[in-house]
């Protein structure tokens, strides 16, 4: 596996790039003021812009790390992003990254968080060397599981009360491909 860090990703709609300190109030006013985005994610609504600011300023160092993965999903057709999507566990070991994705309600079911996904799954397979590629979703939260279906993931299991988020500890839904499953559907 050769780490690469967030390098700049492109797709059809999309580019895909690191956050900067010019962001943050498209980060707050595109998707992290919104309850409803982060109904099953870990991290609570932000109130004003400058949480959005001092969240993205955190992350600014990591990007140093060449393991470190974070893209901000850029809609070209406005400029800005609508979104986020990251590596939020990796294991060297058995070469492996667990993605975490969200995007601003304005911007659901219209095929955005997949195609950035598919081409993720692209760079790590074929740009990083990785072998196992996973994600999981709470089951009140079908449409994520979708777009990890959508993108070639198979359904694994579901770990009983193993995770939590805004909502309390729940379920979770695991989803993965592996790099044989990709290379040969190619
Ligand atoms: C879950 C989430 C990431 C889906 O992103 P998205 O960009 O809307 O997903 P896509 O448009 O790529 O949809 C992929 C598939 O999911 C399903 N889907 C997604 N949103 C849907 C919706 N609102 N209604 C019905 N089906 C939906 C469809 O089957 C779709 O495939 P199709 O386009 O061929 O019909 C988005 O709703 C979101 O950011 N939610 C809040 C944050 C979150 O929950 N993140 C995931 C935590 S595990």
């Amino acid at each position: 596996m050769t780490h690469k860090g967030t390098v700049t990703l492109e797709t059809q709609r999309l580019i895909l790039r690191r956050f900067t300190a010019y962001d943050a109030e498209a980060m707050f006013k595109n998707w992290a003021n919104d309850a409803k985005v982060t109904k099953f994610l870990t991290w609570p609504t932000h109130s004003d812009a400058s949480v959005s600011k001092v969240v993205i300023d955190s992350w600014l160092p990591l990007y140093e790390k060449t393991n470190h993965y974070s893209w901000a999903i850029v809609l070209k057709e406005i400029g800005e992003p609508i979104g986020s999507i990251a590596v939020v566990e990796q294991r060297d070991d058995i070469k492996m990254v667990h993605i975490g994705y969200c995007i601003g309600q304005k911007w659901w079911h219209s095929g955005y968080t997949s195609e950035a996904l598919s081409e993720l799954i692209r760079f790590f397979f074929e740009d990083v060397g990785v072998n196992r590629i996973e994600s999981r979703h709470d089951p009140q939260n079908p449409n994520s599981g979708k777009v990890m279906l959508k993108c070639g993931l198979k359904y694994e299991g579901t770990m009983r009360q193993d995770d939590i988020n805004n909502q309390g500890i729940c379920d979770s839904v695991r989803y993965a491909i592996l790099a044989e499953d990709y290379f040969r559907s190619k």
